[in-house]
C-alpha cells in the first residue's frame, strides 16, 4: 500500500524503530497516529516531526489495556476521517535470564505487550480496515521469533506467536483489500533494553568483547516502509536477519548453536 495521503497508526511511536517509522511516514505524505505508553517520548517524536506535526496525532495508550485499544479506532477516525493501516511495533524484551529464573510477572508482561497488545490492536482496527478501498497491517516480529536467543526464550515465544498470528491473518485475508506484512528485524541500535527496564539483568556491560553490529533504526524503518509499499509477505531487516533466516532453513539446530555461542555471555553463569 502506498502510504502517501493514507492514515497509518504506529504503536511504540515514542522511541526506536516506531519513532523512525512515524517520521518516515510523515515525510512520505501520510497522516500518522502515534501510540505509546511513554508520554515524554511521544512528545519528543512530535517535536522531531517539525513542520509535519499537523499530520501527526499522538495517543498515550497502553496497548495491553483492551478497553483503551478498543477506543482508539474511533479517536483516530474522528481526527483523520479514516484509517488505512496499522503497524504493530510496540514491544518489550525480557530480563536476560534462563526460563527457570524468569518469574511470572516478567512472563505476563512480555506476553501481554508483544502478543496480546498486537492482537488487541489487530482486532480493534480490522473491521475499519476491511471497509477501506485498500488497507495494510504490519506486525513487527523479530529474528528472535524464528531463532532461539538464550535468555530471551519467552520473548522469542511471543515473537514466534506474532509471526504465526500474522501469517494466519494474511491467509484469512487473501482476496480482501487488506494486505499483511510480517517483519523480522535483526539487531537494531535502539534503547530497547533500557526502555524495557531490563538493563540490570545484562551481564555484559561492555568491555567483554565487541558488541554485534547493529543497524540504525532509521535504516530499519526505511526497509520496513519499502516492504509495506510493496505489500511484501515478509521482510527481513538487516544482514544478520537475512543470514540467519537462510542458515535456519538449512539447519535449525546449527543456527541455534551459532547464536548460543554468540550470546551466551549475556546469561548469568
Ligand atoms: N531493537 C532490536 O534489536 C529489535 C530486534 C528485533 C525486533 N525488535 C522489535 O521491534 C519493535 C520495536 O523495538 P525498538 O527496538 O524500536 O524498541 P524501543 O524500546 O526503542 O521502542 C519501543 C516503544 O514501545 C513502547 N511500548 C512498550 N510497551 C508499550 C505498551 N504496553 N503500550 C504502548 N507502547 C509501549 C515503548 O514505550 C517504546 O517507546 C519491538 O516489537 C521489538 O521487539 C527490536
Amino acid at each position: 500500500m502506498k502510504v502517501q495521503n493514507k492514515v497509518v497508526v504506529v504503536t511504540g511511536g515514542g522511541n526506536g524503530m516506531g519513532r523512525e517509522l512515524v517520521l518516515a511516514l510523515l515525510s512520505k505524505g501520510a497522516s500518522v497516529a502515534a501510540v505509546d505508553i511513554n508520554a515524554s517520548a511521544l512528545e519528543e517524536t512530535r517535536q522531531l516531526a517539525g513542520k509535519n506535526q499537523d499530520r501527526l496525532a499522538t495517543y498515550i495508550t497502553n496497548i495491553t489495556d483492551r478497553a483503551a485499544v478498543d477506543a482508539l479506532p474511533g479517536q483516530v477516525i474522528s481526527r483523520f476521517g479514516a484509517v488505512d493501516g496499522i503497524i504493530n511495533n510496540a514491544g518489550v524484551i525480557q530480563p536476560f535470564v534462563r526460563l527457570k529464573d524468569l518469574d511470572y510477572a516478567a512472563i505476563d508482561r512480555v506476553m501481554n505487550v508483544n502478543l496480546y497488545g498486537t492482537l488487541y490492536m489487530t482486532k480493534a482496527f480490522l473491521p475499519h480496515l476491511l471497509a477501506r478501498p485498500e488497507a495494510h497491517i504490519t506486525n513487527i516480529s523479530s529474528m528472535g521469533g524464528f531463532l532461539p536467543v538464550p535468555g530471551q526464550t519467552i520473548y522469542g515465544a511471543t515473537k514466534a506467536a506474532v509471526k504465526l498470528l500474522t501469517e494466519g491473518l494474511s491467509s484469512e485475508l487473501l482476496g480482501t483489500n487488506v494486505k499483511v506484512t510480517v517483519v523480522f528485524p535483526g539487531a537494531i541500535g535502539t534503547n530497547i533494553a533500557v526502555n524495557s527496564g531490563v538493563m540490570d539483568s545484562l551481564q555484559m556491560k561492555g568491555g567483554e568483547g565487541p558488541l554485534p553490529k547493529m543497524l540504525a533504526p532509521d535504516k530499519a524503518a526505511r526497509i520496513i516502509l519499502e516492504g509495506i509499499e510493496n505489500n511484501r509477505y515478509r521482510v527481513l531487516v538487516g544482514a544478520d536477519a537475512r543470514l540467519m533466516d537462510a542458515v535456519y532453513r538449512l539447519n535449525p539446530q546449527r543456527a541455534a548453536r551459532f547464536i548460543y555461542n554468540q550470546m551466551s555471555a549475556l546469561l548469568p553463569k
